[in-house]
This record gives structure tokens, C-alpha cells and sequence, in this order.
């Protein structure tokens, strides 16, 4: 029984230390969000104390955001007015699997660095198309 329980506690630990944020996410969201500007403040909740922990295994706190495994996995952020550019910084989210930016002004060439990511630069030339 004591054994047991010591057990499942290694497991507690190492499971809450495993969902703690990831700095490569953490980044790939700040960079996102400094080069997207958001003129009808649509994304309240997207600040750097909400990236520096955007998710609780697949919850995220962060609106239009979906977590798995603690790490951001998708991003669905269409018709929110957003402008600007896709920061090359999105490379970092690498566990990002889909990115809707449709209905938004985004504008400018996808960055070469997310080109080598196949997989994100396929989610992102499908979803702007550009
Ligand atoms: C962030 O905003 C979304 C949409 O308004 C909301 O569903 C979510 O609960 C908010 N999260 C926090 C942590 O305030
Ligand atoms: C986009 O958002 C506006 C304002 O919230 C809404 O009126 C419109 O129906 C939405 N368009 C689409 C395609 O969802
Ligand atoms: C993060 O993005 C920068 C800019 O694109 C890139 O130079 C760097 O290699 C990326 N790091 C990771 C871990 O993807």
C-alpha cells in the first residue's frame, strides 16, 4: 500500500512536470501575437502571463486555442478583424497541427522557416491560401 502510493505519487510528479509550459510554445505565442495586431481587442485573454501557461493538459486558457499533452495543438482564430503577418516564429508551436486565420487581413509570403516545417507550412498555405 505505502509502496503503491509512493508510486503514484513519482507518477503525479512526473506527469505534472511533463504538462509544465513549453518555452517553445511560449515563444512561438508571443511572437504570434506581436505580429498579428487585433484592432477589436477580439483575443481579450492572449497575454504573455496566459503564454507562459497556455494549457492544462488539453484545455487551453487561451481563447480560439486547443491544447494536447499540454502543448498547443491547434489554433482556430478566423473572422477576428486580425491583421498583420504570420510571425516565423509559428515554427516553434511544434506541436501545432492545424492554424485557421481565414476571414482575418493577413497578409505577406509565408516565412521560409515554416516552409521547412512541412507540416505547418501545409496547414498555413491551405488555410490562407496564399
Ligand atoms: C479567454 O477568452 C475566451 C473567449 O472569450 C473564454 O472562453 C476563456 O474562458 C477565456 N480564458 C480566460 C483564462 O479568461
Ligand atoms: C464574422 O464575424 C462577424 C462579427 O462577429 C459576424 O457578423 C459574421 O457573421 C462572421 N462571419 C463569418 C463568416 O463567420
Ligand atoms: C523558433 O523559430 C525561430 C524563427 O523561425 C527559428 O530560428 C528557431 O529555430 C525555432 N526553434 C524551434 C525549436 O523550432
Amino acid at each position: 500500500m505505502g509502496v503503491c502510493r509512493r508510486h503514484l505519487l513519482a507518477a503525479a510528479l512526473l506527469f505534472l512536470s511533463t504538462t509544465a509550459a513549453d518555452p517553445n510554445d511560449e515563444r512561438c505565442l508571443n511572437h504570434l501575437s506581436e505580429s498579428l495586431s487585433d484592432p477589436h481587442n477580439n483575443l481579450r485573454n492572449w497575454t504573455k502571463s496566459i503564454f507562459s501557461n497556455p494549457c492544462e493538459g488539453s484545455i487551453s486558457a487561451l481563447q480560439g486555442a486547443t491544447c494536447n499533452n499540454g502543448r498547443i495543438y491547434k489554433l482556430s482564430l478566423s473572422n477576428l478583424s486580425l491583421k498583420g503577418t504570420i510571425s516565423p516564429y509559428l515554427s516553434n508551436c511544434t506541436n501545432l497541427q492545424s492554424l485557421d486565420l481565414a476571414a482575418n487581413s493577413i497578409t505577406g509570403p509565408i516565412p521560409p522557416d515554416l516552409q521547412s516545417n512541412s507540416a505547418a507550412a501545409r496547414v498555413v498555405g491551405e488555410v490562407i491560401g496564399f
